[in-house]
């Protein structure tokens, strides 16, 4: 049985993930998120294909060993893993609450990192990873310094993971947007007016970066960065002294 699992479906990104994967040859769909009834408001409206609504905390080992019983029990072939939960906190290290810096981590490097290591073994020839990065893994971005560090560590993942599957032939790529306008934004709190730098960068569509990345993961690309402006600032952020830009590029 030939599956998609998207990580985050219940909105934004992971929505329009959801929507996109419609369009593959696939059996089925597996969508995680915590909120059910979001998860089965979107299989509703948009699933064509038939579709599993897996509710999880995917912070929780428990839910991960839970994954991994689902995935083992079945003979499942995994096409596309579309590791897309993540969530960001606008603030100094400092004043920010620690457990919230530690969710950060626990939900976009170990849980993306555990989910990856059960699902390759569900994985074959010609399968996709998308792991969803960000435009803030490039240069460290102070007052959203673990976020940033967090997505940092995903496009080092992705590059190391692409290289060790090479001969199995699973391509890897790093999605890296830019702001969109989706609950992130709430999430992290960053208002109108909190953040200069999200006052001024311009905004993806969610649909477009998920459109964009999968037609860059099947021409095998490592990165897919979407709009011009954010091109350009990868390739500067290679170019230049990260001294540099690091007070630049605060939030
Ligand atoms: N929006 C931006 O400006 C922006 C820019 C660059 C990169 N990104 C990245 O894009 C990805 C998607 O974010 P988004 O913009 O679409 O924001 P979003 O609408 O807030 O989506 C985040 C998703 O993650 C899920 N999630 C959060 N905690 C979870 C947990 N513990 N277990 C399982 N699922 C969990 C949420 O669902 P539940 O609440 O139902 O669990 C939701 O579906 C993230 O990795 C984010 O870092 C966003």
């Amino acid at each position: 049985m030939n599956i998609a699992i998207i990580t985050g479906a219940s909105s934004g990104l992971g929505l329009e993930f959801y929507k996109e994967m419609q369009k593959e040859e696939l059996d089925e769909v597996f969508i995680i998120a915590r909120r059910e009834d979001k998860l089965r408001e979107h299989m509703e409206k948009f699933g064509k294909l038939p579709t599993r609504i897996i509710p999880m905390d995917i912070t929780l080992k428990e839910n991960i060993q839970r994954l991994k019983e689902i995935l083992d029990s079945e003979d499942i072939n995994v096409k596309f893993l579309i590791n897309n939960a993540g969530f960001g906190a606008f603030g100094s290290v400092l004043e920010s609450d620690y457990s919230t810096q530690g969710a950060m981590v626990d939900l976009n490097v170990r849980a993306l990192t555990e989910i990856t290591s059960i699902v390759l073994k569900h994985m074959n020839e010609k399968s996709y990873i998308i792991n969803v990065c960000s435009i803030a893994s490039f240069v460290p971005n102070a007052y959203l310094t673990v976020y940033s560090s967090t997505k940092a560590y995903v496009m080092s993942f992705s590059r190391g993971l692409r290289q060790e599957l090479k001969k199995r032939k699973i391509n890897v790529t790093a999605l890296c947007p830019g702001p969109m306008a989706t609950e992130f934004l709430e999430v992290a709190g960053i208002d109108k007016g909190v953040s200069k730098m999200f006052d001024t960068l311009p905004t993806t569509k969610p649909s477009l970066a998920a459109k964009g990345a999968i037609k860059a993961a099947k021409k095998g690309r490592a990165v897919y960065t979407p709009r011009i402006l954010f091109k350009v600032y990868r390739v500067l952020a290679k170019l230049l002294p990260h001294s540099l830009l690091i007070p630049i590029c605060k939030c």
